[in-house]
C-alpha cells in the first residue's frame, strides 16, 4: 500500500525518484507525486493523478536540478483520488511522504488546532502539519516529539527546510528498507526500487531515526543512542524484477512457476526427504503440537486451505484456516500446543502481522512461510521457511501462491516422516510426486490454446462459478479470487455439493462454471453436481486428470492436468486457473499486471 522512495546523493534525483516510483507501482497506482530539494534550497513539488507514467510526463519538462527528493505513488485510504490528497504534503517548512494510516489524525487536528492549515482530505497532511508545529530549527527533536502523537501505522520520509541535502525517515509497522551506496544514499518501502544500486540492505527498525546523508546514513534507537544495521543481501538480482520480454509480470511470473518450485523445494531436501535443520527446525518441532492454525489474507490464505486438504488426512492433526483480519480481533482457542502457519508473501500485511503477534501471546508457536527476506512477518515469527519465489510485481498473486503450496507439501511430509505415519521410502515417494508437478505445470504453459478456448466464452461473462469438492474446492477459490481480480468478471467458489442448498438458482443459460474433478474418491459425486448444472444450461469447463472418463455430454471444454495422484493435482490446476484469469483479462482489455482498487503488499487494515 503506498510506495515511498528517497534518495540523496552526487546524482541527479528526479530521474532516480521516477524510475523508483515506477518499480513501486505495484504497490499503489491511484496518484504520484515527488519533492525534490533544489540546489538553491527551494523544494520543487511535482503531482499527478493516475499512473507514474503521468507524472513522469510532466516531469520531464522540468530541468535536473537537485540532489536530494523523496517520491510517493499512492493507494488511497483517507480522501479521493484527486491531486490535492497526492503526495508530497507539505505545510510549512516540513515536506513528507507517508505509508500507512494515522488512526488519531482528528484528534490531532483538535489538539493542536491545525485545520487552518490543511488543503487535502489525508491523514498524512496531518502529520505534516504537527511535525511542522513542533520544528524549530531541530529536524530530530520535531520527529520525535510528533511521533509520541501519533497512533497507527507510519513510514514518513521528511524534508526539513535549513537541511535539504538529508531525508528524515521513521517507521512503525509500514516497511521501509535502505541502502548505502557509493552512489549515494537510498530509502524506499521495497527493495525493488533500491536493487538497481545495492543488493545489501537493511530494514529500517521500527521507531529508530534514521538520517540520510549524501555519503552514509545514521540510525539511531528509540533512546536516541547510535544503532548499528543489520545488513542483508538480497539473492535475486536487478533482471527478476523486470518483465524479460513477456508482455506483463503476471505471464512472467506465472512461467517462473516451475523455477520457483525447484529452488522452494530443492535446498530443503536431505537424502531425497524434507530437512529444515537450515532453517534451525529440529525433528522434535514437528512431533509436539496438536493442532495447526493457519493464518493468512487473501490467495496466502487460500494457499492455507490447500495446506488443511493435505495436512489432515495425512498428519492426522486438525487444521483451521482464519482469514487474518478476523483472527486478529478473536479470540482464538489456541495455546502452546499449537503450531499457527502465517503465510504471506510479502511478509508486511498487517492483519497477518497482528493475527502473528495475538497467536504468540497465546503461547502458540509460530512458523512463517514467507517470500520478502527481512520483512515484519518473517522477523518477528520463532521460526520462517522462505518461499524462493523472486520478486512478484503483479499485484494478483501466482509464483507465490504456488511456492507455498510446495512448502506446505514438504511440511506435511515432514510431520509425516517424523510421526510414524510415512517410512523413508514413502517419504522418497511423495517427494518425487512433488517434483512431477514441476513437469506437470511445464506441460501446461506449453499447451495453453485450450485456455484460451474458455477465454472465449468467460471474456463476455458477467458471472462465472467454481465448483469442487475437497482439494479441488481448495483449488476452485483461488481460481474465481484471480478471476474477479484481474478480468472484474464476478466469480464464486463453491463447494460443488452445497451448489443446491441456494446458489444453483444462479444458474441459467450459458452461464460458465469452471468444474473441478480431480479427486478420485469424490469423482462420481462430482461429477452428479456438474450434471445438475449442465441440466440448466450452465455452459461447463470441466478440469480432470488425464485418465479420467468423461461422461457424454456432462461439459463444454475439458482440460486436463497430466498427474496421476489426487493429492498432487493442485499446482498444476492452479496454473491453468491463472491462465485463464490472465487471458480473460486481456481479452477484456484490462491492465492485468495493475488491477483496478488494488494494490501489493497491504500494509494497512
Ligand atoms: C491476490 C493477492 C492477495 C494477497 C493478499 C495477502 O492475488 O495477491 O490476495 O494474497 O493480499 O498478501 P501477502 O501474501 O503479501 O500477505
Amino acid at each position: 500500500m503506498c510506495g515511498i522512495i528517497g534518495y540523496t546523493g552526487p546524482a541527479a534525483v528526479k530521474n532516480i525518484l521516477l524510475e523508483g516510483l515506477a518499480q513501486l507501482e505495484y504497490r499503489g497506482y491511484d496518484s504520484a507525486g515527488i519533492a525534490i530539494a533544489k540546489d538553491d534550497g527551494s523544494i520543487y513539488i511535482e503531482k499527478q493523478t493516475g499512473q507514474v507514467a503521468n507524472l513522469k510526463a510532466i516531469c520531464d519538462q522540468a530541468d535536473d536540478d537537485g540532489h536530494c527528493g523523496i517520491g510517493h505513488t499512492r493507494w488511497a485510504t483517507h480522501g479521493g483520488v484527486t491531486r490535492p490528497n497526492t503526495h508530497p504534503h507539505q505545510v510549512g517548512r516540513v515536506t513528507l511522504i507517508h505509508n500507512g494510516i494515522i488512526e488519531n489524525y482528528h484528534e490531532i487536528i483538535e489538539k493542536f488546532d491545525l485545520k487552518d492549515q490543511l488543503v487535502s482530505e489525508t491523514d498524512t497532511e496531518v502529520a505534516a502539519a504537527l511535525l511542522n508545529h513542533f520544528y524549530d530549527g531541530d529536524p530530530e527533536e520535531a520527529i520525535r516529539k510528533a511521533v509520541q502523537e501519533l497512533e497507527g501505522s507510519f513510514a514518513f520520509c521528511i524534508l526539513f527546510e535549513g537541511f535539504t541535502d538529508r531525508i528524515f525517515c521513521i517507521r512503525n509497522v509500514s516497511p521501509l528498507v535502505a541502502s548505502s551506496t557509493p552512489e549515494g544514499s537510498l530509502v524506499a518501502s521495497d527493495i525493488t526500487a533500491v536493487i538497481k544500486y545495492s543488493k545489501q540492505y537493511f530494514v529500517v527498525p521500527e521507531y529508530h531515526l534514521m538520517v540520510l546523508y549524501q555519503d552514509h546514513i545514521d540510525l539511531f534507537d528509540e533512546n536516541g543512542v547510535k544503532a548499528e544495521p543489520e545488513i542483508l543481501e538480497v539473492n535475486w538480482d536487478v533482471e527478476s524484477a523486470q518483465k524479460m520480454g513477456f508482455p506483463h509480470y503476471m505471464l512472467k511470473e506465472i512461467h517462473e512457476q516451475p523455477e520457483a518450485i525447484i529452488k522452494t523445494i530443492t535446498p530443503r531436501l536431505k537424502n531425497g526427504l524434507p530437512c529444515f535443520e537450515g532453517e534451525g527446525i529440529d525433528d522434535e518441532f514437528f512431533k509436539n503440537f496438536t493442532n495447526i492454525n493457519v493464518v493468512a489474507c487473501g490467495t496466502a490464505m487460500y494457499a492455507g486451505m490447500v495446506g488443511k486438504a493435505i495436512i489432515e488426512p495425512i498428519v492426522k492433526v486438525p487444521v483451521s484456516v482464519n482469514i487474518a483480519s478476523e483472527f486478529r480481533y478473536s479470540t482464538p482457542l489456541i495455546d502452546k500446543h499449537t503450531l499457527t502457519i502465517v503465510v504471506s508473501q510479502s511478509g508486511e500485511t498487517i492483519d497477518t502481522l497482528a493475527a502473528l503477534r495475538l497467536a504468540k501471546s497465546c503461547g502458540s508457536r509460530v512458523l512463517a512461510i514467507v517470500n520478502v527476506k527481512g520483512s515484519s512477518i518473517a522477523r518477528e515469527s520463532d521460526y520462517v521457511l522462505y518461499t524462493h519465489a523472486g520478486p512478484e510485481i503483479a499485484v494478483a498473486s501466482t509464483k507465490a501462491y504456488s511456492v507455498q503450496l510446495s512448502v506446505f507439501y514438504l511440511l506435511a511430509c515432514k510431520c509425516a516422516l517424523v510421526r510414524g505415519i510415512f517410512d523413508e521410502t514413502k517419504g522418497r515417494e511423495f517427494i518425487d510426486n512433488l517434483y512431477k508437478c514441476i513437469d506437470a505445470i511445464s506441460g501446461v504453459l506449453e499447451h495453453k490454446e485450450i485456455i484460451e478456448k474458455a477465454v472465449e466464452h468467460l471474456k463476455d461473462a458477467e458471472h462465472a462459478y467454481y465448483i469442487g469438492r475437497g482439494l479441488d474446492y481448495a483449488f476452485s477459490m483461488e481460481g474465481a479470487l484471480k478471476l474477479k481480480e484481474v478480468s472484474y468478471v464476478h466469480a464464486e467458489a463453491y463447494a460443488a455439493g452445497e451448489l443446491k442448498h441456494g446458489t444453483i438458482a444462479l444458474i441459467e443459460e450459458g452461464i460458465p462454471v469452471v468444474a473441478f474433478a480431480t479427486q478420485d474418491a469424490v469423482y462420481n459425486k462430482t461429477i452428479s453436481n456438474i450434471r445438475e448444472v449442465k441440466a440448466r444450461n450452465a455452459y461447463v469447463i470441466l478440469i480432470t486428470k488425464e485418465d479420467a472418463e468423461i461422461p457424454e455430454g456432462v461439459c463444454d471444454l475439458h482440460l486436463t492436468v497430466p498427474i496421476k495422484d489426487d493429492l498432487f493435482t493442485g499446482l498444476p490446476t492452479v496454473v491453468i486457473l491463472q491462465l485463464i484469469a490472465y487471458y480473460t483479462s486481456i481479452a477484456r482489455g484490462l491492465n492485468v499486471d495493475k488491477p483496478r482498487n488494488l494494490a501489493k503488499s497491504v500494509t494497512v487494515e
